[in-house]
């Protein structure tokens, strides 16, 4: 299946609009099912989706909604919804306890009580999530609040605020998914789809684009940047908007990661976002290819946006005070701290609204890590400061081989000391293999 011919129209996931109960509660229906589409045009795969054949609608929340879900599991197994990024109860969490029988429906219900941000969500099941996203069983979530309207920053979904799922596969001759995810880093796909769609093209107004690029990958590390070498801005990581736009010209972006870029197009012009691996002794050891990944068309008329503000948030970034406590997590080839997950076991006890450094030791090749309900902020990777990119509130870091990550990290206040929240690496096969532990937040003091 050799793209390069970008044939085919980008998909766009359609917005889920919630219907608003009497009680100002919006409820959200979500099937995951089973269903089949064509990722290789002309050639049917079975595959897993939600509301749909493959992937999952867009879901937008405006901050201090009430939303309830209503997630109702036809995949004919057990599995789990997670929603990753969402500050929320652990019992609302959809980790592995949240395990969603075959036919059964469970309904989370939280308030949103985070700034702008783009998330997803995805399976969680214990052993098993590889697979259940490998299939299609993700989505994005875009949290929308008054400062980021107020920003001025593109926000017509699907028009000049675009989400990018990128995923990688590995289809047979048949077009069908391979599932073969016993490597180190279990699946690498050769084959990239963006939001579903094999070698995409989209249409965009001349002017200001907003991407919001999700890596729903298993394994795969995205290294951004245009074909032209053009200078784009960063405005967003996991967690929210960046104090400011930060100009890049390529960004890296590890599973579980998102990244909110905006660039320019003149009337006209055509322009493809690729992914170009690195070179040096500092590159992942995971295959990494050169790939294209989508060509932007600005063909429509250019839309009137204001420019880019200099000041995108005022939110406070996540800090620890001077003598906050320290905790080191230490990754090994499948394990954290020398242990594999054990569901019935507490690996860190966290004091509601504690901030805390965590420092990740890599002593083995790649990794990445992320702590579910947090925000963090990265302090220093191998000694350095980061980037001004990754300069924003976030929830996942790549962790490149060898390397040492110092992370603030800022923990909600939900206290329930019988409900885990979980930490562990996004490559989904080494999740899968136990590189994960459990953490409760408790009151403080107790
Ligand atoms: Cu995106 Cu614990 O997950
Ligand atoms: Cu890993």
């Amino acid at each position: 299946h050799r793209p390069g011919a970008f044939a085919n129209r980008l998909r766009i996931p359609p917005l889920l609009s919630p219907d608003l109960d009497a009680s100002g509660t919006r409820r959200f229906e979500l099937t995951l099912r089973t269903g089949s589409t064509e990722l290789i045009p002309g050639l049917r795969a079975s595959t897993w989706g939600i509301n749909g054949d493959h992937l999952g609608p867009t879901l937008r929340m405006r901050r201090g909604d009430r939303v309830a879900m209503a997630v109702t599991n036809r995949i004919g197994e057990p599995t789990t919804l997670h929603w990753h990024g969402m500050r929320l109860p652990a019992r609302m969490d959809g980790g592995p306890h949240q395990t969603v029988a075959p036919e059964a429906t469970w309904r989370p219900e939280w308030t949103i009580d985070q700034p702008a941000a783009t998330g997803w969500y995805h399976p969680h099941p214990h052993e098993q999530t590889a697979r259940h996203v490998y299939r299609g069983l993700a989505g994005m979530i875009q949290i929308v609040d008054p400062e980021a309207d107020a920003a001025g920053l593109p926000s017509d979904y699907g028009v000049d605020d675009i989400p990018l799922i990128l995923q990688d596969k590995r289809l047979d001759s048949d077009g069908q998914l391979v599932e073969d995810f016993d490597g180190t880093f279990g699946l690498i796909g050769d084959t990239i789809l963006v939001n579903g769609t094999f070698d995409p093209f989209v249409e965009v107004p001349a002017g200001r684009i907003r991407f919001r690029v999700l890596n729903a990958s298993n394994a795969r590390i995205y290294f951004l940047e245009f074909a032209d070498g053009r200078e784009f801005h960063v405005i967003g990581t996991d967690g929210g908007l960046l104090p400011g736009p930060a100009a890049v010209r390529r960004a890296v972006l590890s599973p579980g990661e998102r990244l909110e870029i905006v660039a320019s197009f003149a009337a006209g012009e055509q322009v493809v976002l690729r992914s170009v691996g690195e070179r040096t002794d500092a590159a992942t050891d995971i295959e990494e290819g050169d790939f294209d990944l989508l060509k932007i068309i600005a063909a429509g008329p250019r839309r009137d946006v204001s420019p880019l503000p200099a000041r995108l948030s005022s939110a406070a970034l996540p800090e620890a005070p001077p003598g906050a406590r320290v905790r080191r997590m230490t990754l090994t080839g499948s394990e954290i701290n020398g242990k594999d997950m054990d569901m019935t076991r507490i690996d860190e006890v966290v004091a509601a609204g504690a901030r805390e450094i965590w420092e990740i030791h890599n002593t083995t090749y790649t990794h990445n890590f992320h702590i579910h309900e947090v925000a963090f902020r990265v302090l220093e990777i191998n000694g350095a400061p980061p980037p001004a990119y990754l300069r924003g509130p976030k929830d996942t870091v790549y962790v490149p081989k060898q390397a040492t990550v110092r992370l603030a990290v800022e923990f909600g206040r939900h206290a329930d000391p019988a409900a885990p929240y979980m930490y562990h690496c996004h490559i989904l096969r080494h999740e899968d293999k136990g590189m994960m532990g459990q953490f409760v937040i408790v009151a403080p003091g107790t």
